[in-house]
């Protein structure tokens, strides 16, 4: 069973009264637990509407969305959100860290949701930022990090709940290209230790990176 299987997937977006767009035409696809994959296509094309569904952070219009055994395109907004805090780790383009709040805080962040007790959110936080690289920033606020640094934060904190699946949205976007490339580095790394990676980037050239690469165009899967 794959850990992700869409199937017959639309989204429509409603623009006004009057006017849709269709974001997203009859997509079907399955990833398995382990697989690094790329999401990609130029601009417009509805990577992020595919990663907004995958993620969980928005419903389908229509079609079905199994996730690791749970039919979840017509789940309420409150289980959807137990399951994406378990399930997924999110990594963006902007890092979306909280300012003036150390790595160490940050990364800990997801675990209050979780339940965990703050003793342990503390010492799991520090595992994985350690994991990561990181062991001597645990205080560092996000200003006094380097523009990788703060994205590996970010990647520890995706972890930190130990999710089935890293979906990340652009996360070269904001760095360099010798920066982004120690980031699909890491990316290998964490696939060989057996993580699901769903890579969206619109960059051709670091979508080549992961084992199997997914062209979206005008809001379809093409070949
Ligand atoms: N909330 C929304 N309401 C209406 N239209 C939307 C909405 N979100 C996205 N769209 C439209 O859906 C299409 C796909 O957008 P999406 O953000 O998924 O593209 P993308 O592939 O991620 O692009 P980029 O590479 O620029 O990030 C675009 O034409 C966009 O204008
Ligand atoms: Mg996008």
């Amino acid at each position: 069973m794959p850990l992700v299987h869409l199937s017959h997937i639309n989204k429509v977006y409603e623009l006004d009264k009057t006017n849709i767009f269709q974001a997203l035409k009859d997509v079907n696809l399955s990833i398995d637990k382990g697989e690094f994959v790329a999401i990609t296509g130029p601009s417009g094309s509805g990577k992020s509407t595919l990663m907004n569904l995958l993620g969980l952070l928005d419903k389908p219009s229509s079609g079905s969305y199994d996730l690791d055994g749970h039919d979840v395109a017509h789940l309420k907004e409150a289980t959807l959100a137990e399951l994406r805090n378990k399930k997924i780790g999110f990594v963006f383009q902007n890092f979306n860290l909280l300012a003036r709040t150390s790595a160490l805080e940050n990364v800990a962040l997801p675990l209050i949701y979780a339940g965990v007790s703050r003793t342990e959110r503390l010492r799991r936080a520090e595992s994985v930022l350690k994991e990561l690289g990181l062991g001597d920033k645990l205080q560092s606020t996000p200003s006094q990090l380097s523009g990788g640094q703060q994205q590996r934060v970010a990647i520890a904190r995706a972890l930190v709940t130990n999710p089935e699946v890293l979906l990340a949205d652009e996360p070269t976007g904001n760095l360099d290209s010798k920066t982004g490339a120690e980031m699909i580095e890491l990316f290998h790394s964490l696939h060989k230790k057996g993580r699901t990676i769903i890579l969206i980037t619109h960059d051709p050239a670091i979508a080549n990176n992961a084992k199997r690469v997914i062209k979206v165009k005008d809001g379809e899967i093409v070949k």
